[in-house]
């Protein structure tokens, strides 16, 4: 799908992924472009684009679907969904069930409140995109982030339901699977010394992955793998999930 004249939403457009889709997105002269996010620093990031900007928590069902509605009132349509905002957290076992909750509420139910609101709309207008930032966390578990593997995993598979259920009404799902990104979330985080075994296949910026976003959107495909690796990794996963289980483990710090 071309961008050029589309109507565009992109939840956690305030910092990281979000913002540098924002950005890029913006070069392709869309119709409009409506930035989402729980932190007010969205409405500056907004305005330095001539978008609109909405402060919400995308994990509250009902204000973030009043929020999409109001999207839609406003500008007759959204054509391309890009729903990115997401948490990580590290830790095993010891992570609570509150924190399991949130994890569950964000990575996984705000695509579901979304999703609720705009596949009808879609399939009124018989067209739409869904652009799901997932992670290869999804794809390829990553050792020491329970609760974020496997929400991701979730949302993974919501992002194939969702593909598989509507294609036939015109609407197209894509899933954005990065390893580590050059964002907040990243640099933040204490668990990954510089040693540790997911930085071998590199930091890429969020500029970058914005672009391969923006690519893959283009050429419609549902997986979009900025780190090239991904690819053989999954193969390999496919080909001998034992051996790639054993493998996996080594990777354990
Ligand atoms: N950074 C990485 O290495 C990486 C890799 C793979 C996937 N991802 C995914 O990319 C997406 C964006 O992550 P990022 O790295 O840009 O993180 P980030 O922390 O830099 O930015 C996330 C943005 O989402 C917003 N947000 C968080 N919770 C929200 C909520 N409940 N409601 C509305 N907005 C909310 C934050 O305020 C922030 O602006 C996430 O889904 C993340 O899981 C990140």
């Amino acid at each position: 799908m071309k961008l050029q004249n589309k109507n565009i939403v992109i939840t956690g457009a305030a910092d990281g992924i979000g913002y540098a889709l924002a950005n890029r997105i913006n070069q392709e002269s869309p119709n409009s472009l409506s930035l989402i996010d729980i932190n007010e620093s969205v409405v500056s990031v907004a305005n330095s684009l001539h978008a609109d900007s909405y402060t919400v928590d995308v994990s509250d069902e009902n204000a973030f679907q009043e929020v999409l509605n109001q999207i839609i009132d406003k500008n007759k349509s959204i054509d391309l969904f890009c729903s990115n905002a997401g948490i990580q957290q590290f830790g095993t076992l010891e992570t609570s069930t509150d924190d399991w909750q949130k994890n569950w509420d964000v990575n996984v139910m705000s695509h579901i409140h979304a999703s609720k609101v705009l596949i009808p709309h879609m399939q009124e207008q018989k067209s739409g995109y869904l652009l799901l930032t997932v992670s290869a966390a999804g794809l390829l578990n990553m050792p020491g982030a329970l609760a974020y593997a496997t929400t991701k995993h979730a949302a993974m598979g919501l992002a194939e339901n969702l593909a598989i259920m509507y294609g036939n009404d015109g609407i197209k799902v894509s899933t954005l699977c990065p390893q580590l990104v050059d964002t907040n979330m990243v640099r933040s985080a204490k668990e990954l010394p510089e040693n540790h075994p997911l930085l071998k296949d590199g930091v890429l910026s969020a500029d970058a992955v914005a672009d391969e976003a923006v690519k893959g959107i283009n050429e419609e495909k549902f997986l979009i793998l900025p780190h090239k690796n991904v690819a053989k990794y999954i193969q390999g996963k496919a080909f001998d999930y034992d051996a790639w289980i054993e493998a996996v483990r080594k990777l354990v710090p």
